[in-house]
């Protein structure tokens, strides 16, 4: 119901506006939010720009706040800022925690992630929203707001996994940037940014994580019909860390430079793990196949088939049968 809906993101925008004030405004905010952020080299405007806050390490700090403003219970725990203890009373759900507000593509806030500050493995790094009438995990790109009018720019948008991603590289000028936030990328998230471009590029974690998702994606868009690249990044680093590490034009120069096309990537990923095996070099191949045989243009598709034949030193027509084999085996 509409109404409903507006009534948990008025809420929402309440907090996120609470939590901004609290990290800029009080001593704890200052002292710990504040500081981490720009020990993490996130500039006052970027901080400005997206609405980052601090929740109080408090039991009742926000609830409390809310509830003293007038706002309903039942919208406190639906949106997932307050949890109900078994008595009926709340409690915050975010506490002494940095916080990224997430917006919907039209600006509103919908949800929060909130980053612990502890080095403990046993506490969750991240505390995301739950799900809600306002807030779909899996329909939703982190960034995609302040990121859309240069996707439409430069017809392209570059994917990453995380908040503090998409954070360093729009301040290193790169503004056509958003994350899927941890979850695997969905077929929601790809028609999300399919409204501005069809090409997307993916720069994901320089782990074996990272890697891993990086071709689940790409068989994703592929599937959608879109166009993807992808950059890797050297183990140990992601966005954030290498642009924060070693500057933006650098940044931008490893794009440029290790920006490769899914079968590029894809060949060189694979081929890594097969040295002289033909067995091996057999399953590659049939992988990159059923990789092109998700494009649903087949023109694009007999290009890629050409571009395989070249790079592997496979004739054309063996591949050519191949892909038919599995086009026909979907149908
Ligand atoms: N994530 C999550 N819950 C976790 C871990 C990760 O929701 N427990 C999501 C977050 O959106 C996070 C993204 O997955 O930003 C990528 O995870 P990771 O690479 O582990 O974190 P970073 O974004 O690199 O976080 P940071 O740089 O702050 O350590
Ligand atoms: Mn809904
Ligand atoms: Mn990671
Ligand atoms: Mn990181
Ligand atoms: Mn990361």
């Amino acid at each position: 119901e509409e109404l409903r809906r507006e009534s948990l993101m008025i809420v929402t925008a309440f907090a996120a506006k609470y939590f901004h004030e609290a990290m800029l405004n009080t001593d704890e905010g200052q002292s710990i939010g504040l500081s981490y952020f720009k020990e993490r080299g996130f500039t006052a405007e970027t901080i400005k720009k997206f609405e980052l806050g601090y929740s109080p390490d408090q039991w009742e700090a926000f609830t409390g706040a809310a509830l003293n403003q007038g706002y309903k219970e039942q919208f406190l725990v639906e949106s997932g800022l307050s949890v109900k203890r078994e008595n009926g009373s709340l409690f915050d759900r975010y506490r002494g925690r940095v916080m990224f507000p997430i917006h919907s593509f039209t600006g509103r806030v919908i949800g929060f992630g909130g980053r612990t500050l502890k080095k403990d493995k046993n506490v969750a790094k991240y505390v995301n929203s739950p799900e809600s009438e306002i807030y779909h995990k899996s329909n939703v790109l982190y960034g995609l707001y302040f990121a859309k009018k240069a996707i439409r720019e430069q017809d392209n948008c570059y994917l990453v996994e995380g908040y503090a991603d998409v954070l360093s590289v729009h301040q290193a000028g790169v503004e056509n940037v958003v994350a899927s936030s941890g979850t695997s990328l969905t077929t929601e998230q790809i028609k999300l940014i399919a409204r501005f471009t069809k090409n997307i590029t993916i720069l994901y974690d320089g782990d074996a994580a990272g890697i891993k998702a990086s071709l689940r994606g790409l068989d994703m868009i592929l599937e959608a019909g879109l166009n993807v690249k992808v950059v890797s990044f050297p183990d140990g680093h992601d966005p954030d860390s290498f642009v924060q590490a070693k500057g933006s034009s650098a940044f931008k120069k490893h794009i440029d430079e290790n920006k490769k096309d899914f079968i590029l990537y894809k060949t060189q990923i694979l081929l890594k793990e097969v040295g002289n095996d033909p067995i091996k070099k057999a399953d590659v191949i049939r992988e990159i196949v059923e990789s092109i045989a998700k494009i649903p243009d087949s023109i694009k598709a007999s290009v890629f088939i050409q571009e395989c034949s070249g790079l592997l030193q496979i004739d054309e027509r063996a591949l050519l049968s191949e892909l038919n084999k599995m086009r026909a085996a979907k149908a």
